[in-house]
């Protein structure tokens, strides 16, 4: 949501920023823009529509000059329009910004502007903030300082990137509360912002990840932080190791096909170095876990949105299994407002892939509030929900780029069912023996996912198959239930066809009223506790003239005999069942999606990294 790319150098600033801004575009967004210090004044480009529109736009009319700064905006104030996109410019023309998050009182501030005679040139809230520097440059106030006053009277959570005519080799960046992250690259004689690192990884390694409540004032040479009320601080650099290779689409045709079939290393990497086969142990140093607080635990709540969501209610029976704590999930938006009743002996785990949604985020704050243990599992290093948490799991699945996530799926699934063995073993509730058992299943794990990653073909048949149906009903039970909400919300999220994912068992409750031969159900029936109880369901949908898709384990004839359709998965421990069941559906909404014709990576509306409420 909202992308943010700023150069300062001795380069040509356009191409970098529209560099940066593609490898943003995974973000979601509705229009672009840019705007390059020329000589005396800024030359501005912007866009409504996809990046091209803005790259044709600049070769049509380039812009010259190695200071500058862009953006893609998603809309929330003010229609997706080439007036209402950024970066703004203040009344003088003297400032320019790019923002990203919302201004939550930018109506009375704008009211103020306007009795002072500002002349407003869009419906955005971002506005206020160019014509708030404007006016304290106007006063008197050197840029930094003006910038600072100005950032002061916004309410709301914020990332923004400011540039003016008075200080022209001079960014100043900040961070406000939690809206996105604002990242400095630091180069040779250049430097750049970003609001994430893939727009940068082409250019530096060498990163510093600003905390909510900092700002930054970079040139050519370097950079100076302080808090935003000016008390210099130390931000230290940190050497980023993501590959920037890792982050092309390679010979796939969307970065969300490659990142399906990345699962086999990202499972492996997320096993490797955490597990001890030969003693049969976990390791998750991070966490700073002692065995006497792992005693003292009384409850967890996992907490995240979407996608991650689904992997901590497959957690939540994990952990409950295994290590005998009550485990409970909340939808973080809803956390957040919730006054939920915490203590010391609870832990709050985060679930997010970018580390950085707001709702998440505002929900380990929360908790944090509350007196809370907070963890986190991440899949961004360096994020806010990494750095705001007492302990975390990083995920292994490097950088995902597809809206719809997926291999930041299956590791959160792994990261759990490692740390629902791990504090077993401190909590003493599992014999030597089954914990053994259980930590040697992991071995032969990343070539499971590797065989349901090549009946990819078998998937495709089943996507011709349906894929001119309107509606789509997932059932699943037990461990394997979070998977029919998944596999719901993937076929939702990309092919635009209205599914609905429901505790198998809820079906006769409701949902069976909608059966009919247009509105196939899948059905999640791999061998596990709940299989018979999975084939009576698909009885009751058969008998209703239901056409049924079913994910079923190898060897297994009876439920192929009664569905329309099967998608077999190799046989696993039911536990890590949920990492298998999920593959062919990723595929089956992949498959449909590209069937029907749609932006498969940038689904309409949605955004990667949802920064605001
Ligand atoms: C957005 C993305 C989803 C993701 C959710 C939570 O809605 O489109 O794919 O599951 O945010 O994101 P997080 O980064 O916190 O895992």
């Amino acid at each position: 949501m909202c992308g943010i790319v700023a150069y300062v150098g001795s380069r040509e600033a356009a191409p970098i920023l529209l560099d940066g801004l593609k490898r943003l575009e995974y973000r979601g967004y509705d229009s672009a823009g840019i705007a390059v210090l020329t000589g005396d004044h800024f030359e501005i480009r912007r866009d409504v529509g996809k990046l091209n529109n803005l790259i044709g736009k600049v070769s049509a009319a380039p812009v010259h000059g190695s200071v500058g700064i862009g953006h893609t905006r998603w809309a929330t104030h003010g229609e997706p329009s080439e007036r209402n996109a950024h970066p703004h410019t203040s009344a003088s023309g003297e400032v320019v910004v790019v923002h990203n998050g919302i201004v939550e009182n930018f109506i009375p501030l704008k009211e103020e502007l306007q009795a002072e005679g500002v002349t407003f040139t869009s419906d955005t809230d971002t506005e206020v903030i160019v014509h708030l520097v404007d006016r304290y440059l106007h006063a008197g106030f050197p840029f930094t300082e003006a910038a600072r006053r100005a950032i002061a009277h916004l309410r709301g959570a914020h990332g923004i990137v400011l540039l003016s005519l008075r200080e022209p080799g001079t960014i100043v960046a900040a961070r406000v509360g939690h809206a996105g992250g604002v990242v400095v690259g630091q180069g040779q004689g250049e430097m750049f912002i970003a609001s994430d690192m893939p727009a940068l990884l082409e250019h530096t390694r060498e990163m510093a990840f600003l905390d909510p409540g900092q700002m930054v004032v970079v040139t050519r040479d370097g950079f100076r932080a302080s808090t935003l009320e000016g008390e210099p601080l130390d931000l230290p650099l940190q050497s980023v190791s993501w590959d920037p290779v890792a982050a092309e689409k390679g010979n796939y045709k969307h970065f969300m096909q490659k990142e399906i079939h990345e699962q086999v290393r990202s499972i492996g990497d997320t096993i490797a170095g955490r597990v001890d086969f030969e003693h049969g142990r976990v390791m998750l140093p991070d966490l700073n876990l002692t065995p006497e607080y792992a005693k003292r635990i009384r409850r967890i709540v996992l907490t995240a949105c979407g996608t991650a969501a689904h992997a901590g209610m497959v957690g939540r029976l994990l952990i409950e299994r295994l290590a005998h704590i009550p485990a409970e999930v909340e939808i973080a938006s809803e956390f957040r407002y919730r006054d939920p009743i915490l203590d010391s002996d609870t832990v709050v785990i985060a679930i997010s892939q970018s580390g950085e949604t707001a709702d998440t985020l505002a929900a380990m704050e929360e908790a944090r509030r509350k007196g809370a243990r907070l963890w986190s599992i991440v899949n961004v290093i360096g994020s806010q929900a990494m750095r705001m948490a007492d302990g975390y799991i990083s995920m292994q699945s490097g950088p995902e780029i597809g809206v719809a996530s997926t291999k930041a799926f299956t590791a959160p699934l792994v990261d759990l069912y490692l740390l629902a063995l791990h504090l077993a073993e401190m909590r003493g509730t599992l014999s030597d023996d089954e914990r053994r058992a259980r930590v040697a299943e992991l071995r032969r794990l990343p070539r499971l996912v590797g065989e349901c990653l090549a009946r990819e073909s078998e998937v495709e048949r089943v996507a011709v198959a349906l894929q001119h149906m309107d509606h789509c009903l997932y059932l699943g039970r037990g461990i394997n239930m979070p998977i029919a909400y998944e596999g719901a919300l993937k076929l939702k999220e990309i092919s635009y066809i209205h599914a609905e994912g429901y505790p198998a068992g809820e079906m006769k409750h409701g949902p069976i009223a909608l059966i009919e031969p247009s509105m196939p159900v899948v059905a999640l029936a791999p061998r596990d506790p709940w299989y018979e109880k999975m084939l009576s369901q698909v009885e009751q949908a058969k008998a209703r003239g239901g056409v049924v898709m079913a994910v079923v384990t190898d060897g297994d004839s009876l439920m192929p005999s009664k569905a329309d359709h099967t998608l077999f998965v190799p046989e696993v421990s039911w536990m890590l069942s949920p990492v298998l069941t999920v593959i062919p559906l990723q595929m089956l909404a992949y498959h449909i999606a590209v069937l029907r014709g749609c932006d498969v990576d940038q689904p309409r509306n949605l955004a990667k990294s949802v920064t605001v409420e």
